[in-house]
């Protein structure tokens, strides 16, 4: 029921989170409600470290804030030794509420303003371009600490089209052509450190494509370092490791990944002569993926053109991965993981949109209204991701720490939601 979600248990029909049951987290904080246990973070943190502890230990490892920004979260991987890896300036500020250090924070955006450039230069964070023009553009107002160019080595991978971040589709980094360009152009203003960046995909499941695409990026930067004569820091192949989200999907072999990768990274450095470049990872998903739960309360249930309907007070003003991509998430019945009676059901939500659903047509235990259910697999890319659509309150997060539980943000309240709008006077009338 729980395959590798360790930190999940089933104490007398009910689910506990850690050492918290899940039906008294929505009784005290109410529904929908994101929880997150902190000893699922670490160990999946652990995992990875210890691998590229084993293989590479000349490695770097980063956070993908965007995967979940929760300050609590990130104080969580802050305290673990990884940097951030931040996509906007508004994560750069929330890496350093946590007291990232201004060192260890990638400033990865994507389409840069002239005034996100300023704003990025202002806070001394090492500078990762994905346009050739946004690199030549930050040369004029300031030198960044350090300077790196995003590629798209012409290939990429992803759980779903919408999550393909490289290749000929994408609108992500440069073509080698325009990296060449930039690092000369960088060298030439007089920057000293450099760095090489790739994101080419999320959620894959694929161990093989890790070391594939690592051994394009290293044609790219054996490349660069010849023709420009520069040495790279480090050489950043992002993140993009996938969790298994459906029962028919395996964990990543993680151990044989790293070892592979630092095979093809190590080689290419020693035959190429790159110098002394750090591996970097970056990853979101797999570090805080599967360590979340948001549970959701059953108000009704429905029959209609021999169909059943669980309606949830979670939407996709919630969770919006199963509308936006199709995404697959398991669901439980919290209140009852005992119940053997068998239902096919959809599970969906209040959203006006017939696409907010969390599930159609599965095969569940029976669930009755007041039920409380649970969806797994909702640390990353989850409450982010979340809306006000439909003027619905976006919920609150909740930390668990074996029998502790803390709220780390509350929810939203509706003037929250209103409050920035103004009514003209004319329109008061
Ligand atoms: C630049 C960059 N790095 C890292 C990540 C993290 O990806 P994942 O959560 O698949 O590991 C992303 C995700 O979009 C990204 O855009």
């Amino acid at each position: 029921m729980f395959r590798n979600r360790d930190f999940l248990a089933n104490r007398a029909g009910k689910l506990f989170i850690e050492g918290v049951n899940s039906e008294t987290l929505a009784e005290k904080f109410s529904t929908p409600l994101y929880v997150y246990s902190e000893t699922r973070i670490r160990s999946n943190i652990q995992r990875l470290k210890n691998a590229l502890q084993k293989y590479i230990p000349h490695h770097q490892l980063y956070y993908a804030v965007k995967a979940n920004s929760n300050l609590s979260v990130l104080s969580i991987i802050r305290s673990e030794g990884l940097g951030a890896d931040a996509s906007c300036i508004a994560e750069v500020e929330l890496a350093k509420r946590v007291r990232f250090s201004q060192e260890k924070i990638l400033y990865s955006g994507i389409y840069h303003s002239d005034t996100e450039l300023q704003q990025g230069l202002q806070h001394k964070v090492a500078f990762n371009f994905d346009a050739l023009s946004s690199a030549l553009r930050c040369l004029k107002f300031g030198k960044p600490p350090l300077f790196s160019m995003r590629v798209n080595p012409g290939m990429g991978d992803g759980k779903f089209s919408g999550l393909v971040f490289a290749g000929p589709e994408a609108k992500f980094g440069v073509e080698a052509d325009d990296a060449v360009a930039a690092y000369r152009a960088a060298k030439k203003a007089g920057v000293k450190r450099f760095g090489l960046h790739m994101m080419t995909g999320s959620g894959v499941l694929n161990p093989k494509y890790f070391p594939a695409i690592t051994a394009k990026l290293m044609e790219i930067a054996t490349r660069i370092v010849k023709e420009v004569g520069i040495e790279f820091e480090f050489i950043d192949i992002g993140g993009g490791l996938g969790i298994p989200y459906s029962p028919k999907e395996k964990p990543l072999p993680i151990d044989w990944i790293i070892k592979n990768i630092a095979k093809t990274f190590t080689a290419a450095v020693k035959k190429n002569k790159l110098g002394n470049p750090k591996l970097m990872l970056e990853p979101g998903r797999y570090l805080v993926g599967d360590a979340g739960v948001l549970l959701t309360k059953v108000h009704t249930l429905k029959r209609m053109y021999g169909k059943n309907f669980v309606g949830v007070d979670a939407g996709m003003q919630t969770l919006v991965r199963p509308a936006m991509y199709g995404a697959y998430h398991e669901i439980l019945n919290a209140s009852d993981l005992n119940q053997n009676k068998k239902e096919k059901v959809s599970v969906v939500g209040p959203a006006c949109e017939n696409t907010d659903q969390f599930a159609k047509g599965r095969i569940l235990p029976k669930i009755v209204e007041g039920d409380l259910v649970a969806i797994l697999d909702v640390g990353s890319y989850g409450f982010v991701m979340s809306s006000q659509y439909n003027n619905r309150a976006r919920p609150a997060e909740i930390l668990v720490k074996g029998k502790e539980a803390r709220i780390i943000r509350e929810r939203e309240t509706l003037s929250e939601i209103i409050g920035k709008q103004t009514l003209p006077k004319y329109l008061q009338k």
